[in-house]
């Protein structure tokens, strides 16, 4: 077996959402060693917690520059290879940019960055320097929805007529209705979201999700946005038409202010023999619909899949697939940096990191002119 790849971590400090879904993640497949990181902005809250998950002190730095020029001084075979940004997305950017610049493979947390134009540059660093570049969008890595890639690609609903993602989740509701709760949430700063919350942090895995099962390219956009107030500049809900470029029509809805609902993620993929259903809340579970027959629910525990060479860590029934999942990703991302074959689809990769800045920037574009399509990049 290879070496443990060494990995940095730069965010994903103890109080934030995706630190420890990475770092279980990461070790799920043994393939990786977290060996050092910046895990907050303030040094004494960055070393504590290093410490509390048994980094040492010395791989401990005070920012992402000070940890590439460290690391550049230590021998080739105690470096850092690899490094997952977790940070608010203002930071993905430049921190991707050194990275890169300075040879080290990269996994980053999606919206990949504020803008389409530096996600352009980042994926010209990418192909300049021949270096890994994953990007999390978590959910492509639920065994459940490796095997609907695959069902989908063998013919099992037909060929694709109708689309449709749904993402709502309720936890803006609280936040939003007064203008100090508002101006505390980072997601709601366009200064370190970027010029959309909605659509940025959830309607992008919807995009990305409907791409990655169906292998279709989403060519026009034409999207209604929600702010709720005059003062609040980030987009909080939206539903957005969607054409493909074989023609193929759909829709995205995104909604953090759907009241009561906790991350209710829904994947409808209807073709001419049959439809396709997911839910993120019941994962392990998808629908298949056939013209005319019953409908059968099939469980992941009988998935055998090309896109799943390892066994899941998890065993069946575990309700917190969602680590399996991000595993799958950074296994995937693992036998890249190794040089191992591996399989398109097996991690997203800067392709998709940029096509999601795309669709981000076309969604808003479509809202400001008045709700007209725009049309992507597909060339
Ligand atoms: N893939 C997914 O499903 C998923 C889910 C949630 C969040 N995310 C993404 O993950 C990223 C982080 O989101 P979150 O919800 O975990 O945010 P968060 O606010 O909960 O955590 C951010 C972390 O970054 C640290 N940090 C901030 N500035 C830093 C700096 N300059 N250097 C080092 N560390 C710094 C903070 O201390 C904190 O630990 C975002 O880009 C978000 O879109 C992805």
């Amino acid at each position: 077996m290879a070496e443990k790849i060494r990995l940095g971590i730069l965010g994903g400090g103890g109080n934030s959402l995706v630190g420890i879904l990475h770092r279980i993640a990461a070790s799920m497949h043994d393939k990786y060693d977290i060996v050092g990181g910046v895990f907050s902005r303030d040094m004494n809250s960055n070393v504590e917690f290093a410490n509390n998950i048994g980094i040492s002190s010395d791989r401990v730095y005070e920012n992402c520059d000070s940890m590439i020029e460290k690391e550049l001084g230590l021998p080739s075979d105690k470096r850092i290879q690899a490094v997952a940004i977790l940070t608010p997305n203002f930071l993905h950017h430049s921190m991707a940019k050194s990275l890169l610049e300075n040879g080290f493979h990269v996994i980053c947390e999606k919206p990949l960055t504020t803008t389409y134009q530096q996600a352009k540059e980042l994926r010209s660093l990418v192909k300049e320097s021949g270096l890994v570049f994953a990007v999390t969008y978590t959910y492509t890595g639920y065994p459940t929805i490796r095997k609907i890639r695959e069902m989908i690609s063998n013919g099992a609903i037909g060929e694709v007529q109708k689309v449709d993602a749904q993402y709502y989740q309720g936890w803006i509701n609280p936040i939003i209705h007064q203008s100090d709760t508002r101006m505390d949430t980072w997601r709601l700063d366009p200064e370190k979201s970027g010029i959309s919350c909605c659509i940025g942090d959830i309607g992008t895995h919807a995009f990305d999700m409907l791409e990655y099962l169906t292998h279709l390219k989403i060519d026009k956009v034409l999207a209604d946005l929600n702010y709720l107030y005059d003062d609040n500049k980030m987009d909080i809900d939206g539903s957005i038409l969607i054409r493909c470029t074989n023609g193929v029509k759909g829709i995205i809805r995104a909604s953090q202010i759907a009241t009561g609902e906790n991350n209710n993620f829904v994947i409808m993929i209807y073709g001419k023999k049959g439809g396709i259903k997911w839910e993120q809340e019941n994962p392990r579970v998808l629908h298949y619909m056939l013209e005319g027959e019953e409908v059968q629910m099939i469980e992941s525990d009988k998935i055998n899949s090309d896109l799943l060479s390892d066994d899941a860590v998890l065993p069946p029934g575990h309700p917190d697939e969602i680590f399996d999942a991000m595993a799958n990703i950074y296994n995937g991302a693992a036998k890249a940096i190794n040089k191992e074959d591996y399989n398109e689809g097996e991690f997203p990769t800067i392709i998709d990191g940029v096509r999601g800045m795309n669709f981000i920037e076309s969604v808003v574009e479509s809202h400001n002119k008045g709700n007209v399509w725009i049309s992507l990049d597909n060339n």
